[in-house]
Parts: C-alpha cells; sequence; structure tokens
C-alpha cells in the first residue's frame, strides 16, 4: 500500500495547496491513502466541518489533528460524526472524537492512529502505554498502521519511533512545522520521520504572520499571533510504501513544494 501524508495545513493557505496540489500528487504517485493532519486548518486554530468536508472532497481519506483540535468551537458540533477524523488518542477517557480509525482500501484495511507527545506539552495519558493498546487492538485488524505523533520534542519523537519498531507500518511526526531531513526505516519495518513539516504561508513564522512574532520576542510581551493570508505557498508531506501482507514499510520518501523546491510533474 502507497499512502501520502501531508503536515498541518495552516489556514486558507493551506488549504489552497491542498486543492492544487493533491490532484497533481496523486497523479504523479498514486498513493492508495491520503492523509492530512488539519489542526491549523482554520486559520491556524482547530478545523471547522466546513473545511473538513472540502478536505474529504479534495481527495483526503483520513484528516488527523492535534493540541489545536478544540480552537475552533465548531469541533464539538461534528466531531462524533466525522467518521475519517482521529484526534490524539491520549485525551482523558471521554472525550468526543477518537484516536484511531479504519479505513478500507479494496481487500485491506489501513489504521490511523493520533498520538500526542508530553514533553512542553500538556499533560495528556501517557502516549507509549496508550499507543501499546492501541496496536494491539490495531493488529486484530491489520498490520498495516500509520500513527501520527504529534509532539515538541526530537527525543520524545524518537522514543515513539523506536518503542514502535515492528508493531507499527510508520511513526510520522508533526507539530513542529518544520520538515526534519531524517526518514528512515528502522530495523524491524518501521517507516520513522520525526516531523513531516507544514502546509501553508512559506514565508510566515510556522504560518503565523512574523512581525507581532518577533516583537513578541523583542519585547516579552504578549502579542495577538495571526495566520498569514497571502504570499508564497509550501507543501509538505512524504511518501510510504507499505508491505501489504507483514504491514512493514519498504520505503519512505519526502515532499517539500515551495518556491525554492518548485514541483516538478
Ligand atoms: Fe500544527
Ligand atoms: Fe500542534
Amino acid at each position: 500500500m502507497r499512502v501520502l501524508f501531508i503536515g498541518d495545513v495552516v489556514g486558507a493557505m493551506g488549504r489552497e495547496m491542498i486543492t492544487e496540489y493533491l490532484p497533481r500528487l496523486k497523479k504523479k504517485y498514486r498513493p492508495q491513502m491520503t492523509i492530512v493532519n488539519g489542526e491549523n486548518a482554520a486559520s491556524g486554530r482547530g478545523i471547522t466541518e466546513k473545511i473538513y468536508k472540502k478536505f474529504l472532497q479534495d481527495g483526503v481519506d483520513v484528516v488527523t489533528m492535534g493540541n489545536h483540535t478544540w480552537d475552533n468551537r465548531d469541533i464539538f458540533g461534528f466531531i462524533d460524526d466525522a467518521k475519517k477524523m482521529v484526534r490524539p488518542a491520549n485525551f482523558p477517557e471521554g472525550t468526543p472524537g477518537q484516536g484511531i480509525v479504519f479505513v478500507k482500501v479494496n481487500h485491506l484495511e489501513l489504521a490511523v492512529i493520533n498520538m500526542q507527545a508530553r514533553s512542553f506539552m500538556v499533560d495528556l495519558d501517557d502516549p507509549f502505554r496508550k499507543m501499546t493498546e492501541l496496536v494491539e487492538e490495531a493488529r486484530k485488524r491489520t498490520p498495516i498502521i500509520f500513527v501520527d505523533f504529534h509532539g515538541e520534542t526530537t527525543s520524545e519523537k524518537q522514543a515513539m519511533g523506536w518503542f514502535l519498531d515492528g508493531k507499527v507500518s510508520a511513526v510520522v511526526g508533526t507539530h513542529t512545522h518544520v520538515q526534519t531531513n531524517d526518514a528512515r526505516i528502522l530495523p524491524q519495518g518501521t517507516a520513522y520521520l520525526t516531523d513531516v513539516g507544514m502546509t501553508g504561508p512559506y514565508d510566515g513564522i510556522l504560518g503565523m504572520r512574523r512581525e507581532p512574532v518577533i516583537e513578541k520576542f523583542l519585547t516579552a510581551l504578549p502579542k495577538r499571533f495571526e495566520v498569514v493570508e497571502q504570499g508564497r505557498g509550501l507543501l509538505s508531506g512524504c511518501i510510504l510504501d507499505i508491505d501489504d501482507q507483514t504491514g512493514q514499510a519498504k520505503n519512505i520518501q519526502l515532499i517539500q513544494i515551495n518556491d525554492d523546491r518548485p514541483y516538478r510533474e
């Protein structure tokens, strides 16, 4: 199975990059499954039902989330009906939404798990123990398991990669918005990437307007951050090739589209 994963879509520019490039990427790479992280899709903060539906219309199969899941109140109105959405599985028991989803491709099934790290982040349930539980549940149905591990630190993300080596097909990080250059296949067959990077404004600071961010560093005063609304775009993703029988990853390939690395058909 070939899976396309695209990192944190930020605001309208990010959504436009998906609409513009997803059909082209699908034509070029022919993935059977497309997963997109949508935690920043609504002006950098959360997602709305309208945006979720537009993603599906654009050809996205599963939307993963992160620490910004609840930032737009719209989420509470539709998350329990959003069958193609996963939010971090280690939110406390009883939190709306789901942390694992199964999607079918012909006769095959892919499990998608979203999990949030804890270093320099909100103290959720232990992601490692929760992962053990969910991997066990997933493996009863399929060996093809994709994990979006939403975290701040490289060490916690690497730890999760090694912890899950041989148990899942891929552990790909999100949240830092900057793509790392450490894509690899771990010895037991798990594809690993510390962070896939973001999709949206190329000239902001993690997608936000630069001036208030710089100002905040200069003054230490509170500043209101806003998403960059126009300018040059960026898309960050990766392609995973997974053995249908064993669930082991065979290859991971990075995708970057921006003015410095223009898209080629
Ligand atoms: Fe993000
Ligand atoms: Fe995040």
